[in-house]
């Protein structure tokens, strides 16, 4: 037999696999996946790390970061399509490249995505905590107290007050995290409801912000090369094509998520036509919506804005201090936005629990991992220990840490996808596809290249960080999952 390392997944028994009896219900329409993909895309990425990179990476030239990380998501959203037209089965990433490049690139893109998915879920958590605050703060309620809603490498400014750990994103980790345990069903209703509400809220604040815009703000449009230093001490670039290129990496956060739609492709009721629908309509409908708002967010507010006291829950900031007239909409804008948030972390814990299922199916994880609810049917001991991890990171992290490793985690798995889809082209040609990417080997490169440009963007804090993930991943494969791997058998 060949290398253990490089075995790969049958396709063919993954095709019979994915129309038996998974023990998961298909349940799920196109427009339940459009709103899926929705449900996961628009959030912290828009409505906190977009304040982000205005202020530490690139200023106004952010809505040029947009279009940057909106064409490599729309490469990377084409090979999904094709994988998951093909491979309906849950696992996303996981699962294609374990029949196309082998287990240990599977296991590494599985460990990837927790980046993604479990690490995004804090990162949102962390945001959502934010928002939390203003609505308090709005009620006359006042906020809660900055130690119990920071992580402890926060300081408040002026004040030289730590935090300690913040228990609003806990406790919005595990309410979500019981909502899953009752099933995806009930959750994609709730899911619809909160899509409609946060596509609505993010036209209202293009139209009406509009008018509030200041052509001062949107000058230079490209802020000259300089640095920039962090809280937490670490500088990068400002300015210029590497602050377009960090500012891509950083609002690519903002995309995340249409692949999660992918992670349910066991749930949908016709697979082949249904998953590059969800993936790629979901894709297009945010990618306008977010250039037009960060267009206006960077037009109404300053640089220096995001950097003080809007540099938390920004957009209700922007509303409440530029806005005039409008102090109603920071009210509904703050609920709305929480609302929205949940959807998110309700899918990336979602998504999270999926491929752990899958990977947990083929040996290379526990099996606890795998073991559905008598009643529920859902993966429940798996979304109770995610809720355990999520929390450690959306507790004692700041937003940034957080939401820069997911986005590193998960350009460096796109990158993989690219390669995968055009890999399986070559070497099982014959195979059928509902859907084909047009011109394979041009889409995959510039896929590759899209994404690892915004992964050098990111700076080297961030390329260690990913490093250690994967060193402590390989450590576990090496240790665990290649003895008990279901294809030793
Ligand atoms: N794209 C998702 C968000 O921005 C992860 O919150």
């Amino acid at each position: 037999m060949a290398n253990p390392l490089f075995r790969t997944k049958s396709i063919d028994g993954l095709m019979v696999e994915s129309t038996g009896d998974s023990g998961l219900k298909r349940t799920l329409g196109a427009w339940s996946l459009v709103g899926l993909g929705i449900g996961a895309i628009i959030g912290a990425g828009l409505f906190v790390r977009t304040a982000a990179a205005i202020a530490e990476r690139a200023g106004p030239s952010v809505t040029l970061a947009f279009i940057v990380a909106g064409i490599g998501c729309a490469f990377a959203g084409l090979c999904y399509a094709e994988f998951a037209s093909m491979i309906p089965i849950a696992g996303s990433a996981y699962t294609y490249s374990y029949t196309t490049m082998g287990e240990l690139v599977a296991w590494i893109i599985g460990w990837d995505l927790v980046l993604e998915y479990a690490v995004g879920a804090a990162t949102v958590a962390i945001a959502w905590s934010q928002y939390f605050n203003n609505l308090l703060k709005i009620l006359g309620m006042g906020p809660v107290p900055y130690q119990w809603s920071h992580s402890p490498l926060e300081t408040m400014a002026g004040t030289g007050v730590h935090g300690i750990v913040n228990i609003p994103a806990i406790v919005i980790l595990l309410l979500l995290s019981l909502v899953l345990v009752r099933g995806t069903q009930e959750s994609a209703m709730l899911n619809g409801l909160i899509v409609i509400t946060k596509v609505t809220i993010v036209i209202i604040v293009i139209a009406i912000g509009w008018g509030f815009m200041v052509p001062a703000n949107h000058t230079p449009y490209i802020p000259d090369p300089t640095t920039f230093t962090t809280a937490q001490g670490v500088t990068h670039a400002y300015g210029g094509i590497m602050g377009i290129l960090g500012a891509a990496g950083v609002v690519f956060f903002a995309y995340i998520g249409f692949d999660a739609v992918s992670t349910a492709a066991q749930e949908a009721k016709n697979p082949s036509r249904d998953m590059p629908i969800g993936i790629l309509g979901s894709l297009v409908i945010c990618t306008i919506l977010y250039v037009l708002f960060a267009h206006v967010l960077s037009g109404v507010a300053t640089v220096a804005d995001f950097r003080g006291a809007g540099s938390e829950a920004s957009v209700a900031f922007v509303i409440q201090k530029y806005f005039i007239g409008y102090g109603w909409l920071a009210k509904l804008v703050t609920v709305a936005i929480l609302a929205g948030f949940s959807s998110v972390i309700l899918v990336m814990l979602l998504g999270q629990s999926r491929v752990f299922y899958s990977m947990s199916r083929d040996g290379l994880v526990p099996k606890v991992f795998s073991e559905t609810h008598p009643k529920y049917r859902t993966p429940w001991k798996s979304n109770m220990l995610f809720f355990v991890f999520t929390s450690l990171f959306a507790g004692f992290l700041p937003d940034s840490i957080v939401g820069e490793m997911t986005s590193i985690g998960t350009l460096f798995a796109f990158i993989l996808v690219c390669a995968g889809v055009w890999i399986l082209r070559k070497r099982r040609p014959e195979l059928p596809r509902a859907f084909r990417v047009p011109a394979v080997e041009v889409v995959s490169v510039l896929g590759i290249i899209t994404c690892g440009a915004m992964i050098y963007g990111l700076g080297w804090t961030n390329w260690a960080r990913l490093g250690g993930w994967l060193v402590i991943g390989l450590l576990i494969y090496f240790g665990y999952s290649k003895s008990h791997s279901k294809l030793n058998t």
